[in-house]
């Protein structure tokens, strides 16, 4: 009836309201190694989202420079650069998200765990600033390896009394976002329909992209594309640190994917309905206590984490239980350094 058309478009045009951004609600995103690589890049893509009112760059060097430039983007929000750490805490305060690209790149021949020993102490120090002057902010860890910092962030919070599983996410989107470019080139799909759940963790063989369950389905990939596209994504950071040839790794497409995962936190906490992506969380969907997988984001951050599917392949399982020592032991070993330490 005309009348219930009429009630559907006023649903949709308040919901337009609520979710336009001269109306959205006032966020406060903080980066913290803004002046990096991936900071600088990422501090771009924050300063172009509408939902973000508040953009504070911290680094230990660099920053008002960096603030100085982004700030003059004529787009809602407001920039400040804070640099040393006796300016952290003003840097922090009353953040909602705070993304942590802080730390190390890898150099050709190393793993992301070669960089255990600079930036576990660099994780740990931040996080311990981040429990004390925004206890309920969402942490989006970018910093590697990921699959020991995500560990040490949930210790850090621990021992400070203000950890909340829903609220730390370590950032795998690079991997989905990687996945998806590659499935796309080979399946010969629209690269912009493609999704691909990626699941596990953030280094070699403990990145499991599922190709089974990714859509458009294709029925023209063998087994050996599997395979090489598989390896591929697990792959992808070794290929940017070699194609690099020592000038570090992965930086643009890494802003482009902490832009992507920041934006479906905010939107969550602004009570955007049915936002998911895989992250590296708190879990309990396997035996290991973080694992990476879909996730549903919300008010108060992990709505749900979601199972792996009913329908992984042999090849898929294989992988699975492949990456769970690997995947077990860094963490382990992050908890450890963090309570020692
Ligand atoms: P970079 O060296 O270019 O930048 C790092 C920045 O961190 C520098 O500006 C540095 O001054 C800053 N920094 C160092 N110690 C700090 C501290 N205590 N407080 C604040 N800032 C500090 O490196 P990058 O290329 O931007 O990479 C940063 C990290 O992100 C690395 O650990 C890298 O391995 C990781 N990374 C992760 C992913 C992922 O998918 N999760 C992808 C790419 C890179
Ligand atoms: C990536 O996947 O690109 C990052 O984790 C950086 C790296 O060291 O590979």
């Amino acid at each position: 009836s005309i009348e219930s058309a009429l009630r559907r478009r006023g649903a949709a045009s308040s919901n337009r309201r609520l979710f336009s951004s001269d109306s959205a609600p006032e966020r406060k995103v903080a980066i913290l190694g803004a002046a990096g690589g991936i900071g600088q890049p990422l501090a771009l893509l924050m300063k172009l989202n509408p939902l973000v009112s508040n953009l504070a760059l911290y680094d230990i060097a660099g920053t008002p420079g960096v603030a100085a430039d982004v700030g003059h983007i004529n787009t809602r929000a407001q920039v400040a650069g804070y640099v040393g750490e006796e300016q952290l805490g003003k840097a922090l305060e009353g953040s909602d998200v705070v993304i942590i690209p802080a730390g190390v790149p890898r150099k050709p021949g190393m793993t992301r765990d070669d960089l255990f020993n600079i930036n576990a102490s660099i994780v740990k120090s931040l996080c311990t600033a981040i429990a004390k002057y925004c206890p309920s902010a969402v942490v989006n860890m970018i910093s590697n390896p990921v699959n020991s910092t995500v560990p040490i962030a949930s210790e850090v919070f621990k021992k400070a009394g203000t950890y909340d599983e829903k609220k730390l996410f370590g950032v795998t989107t690079l991997d989905v976002v990687r996945a998806k470019t590659f499935y796309a080139g080979k399946a010969k799909v629209p690269v912009a329909d493609v999704n691909v759940p990626v699941v596990g963790g953030h280094a070699g063989i403990t990145i499991l992209p599922l190709f089974s369950q990714a859509t458009p389905a294709s029925n023209d990939l063998a087994t050996e594309d599997i395979k090489a596209l598989t390896k591929r994504t697990q792959d992808g950071g070794t290929e940017v640190v070699e194609a690099k040839a020592g000038k570090g790794s992965a930086t643009l497409s890494m802003a482009y994917a902490g832009a992507i995962f920041a934006d479906a936190c905010l939107k969550g906490l602004n009570g955007v309905p049915d936002i998911v992506e895989c992250s590296f969380v708190q879990s309990s969907i396997t035996e290991l206590p973080f694992f990476a997988s879909k996730v549903r984001l919300g008010k108060n951050g992990v709505e749900e984490v979601f199972g792996l599917g009913s329908s992984l392949s042999d090849y898929e399982k294989e992988g699975l239980e492949n990456l769970k020592p690997e995947l077990k032991a860094s963490i382990d070993k992050g908890i450890k350094f963090a309570k020692d330490n």
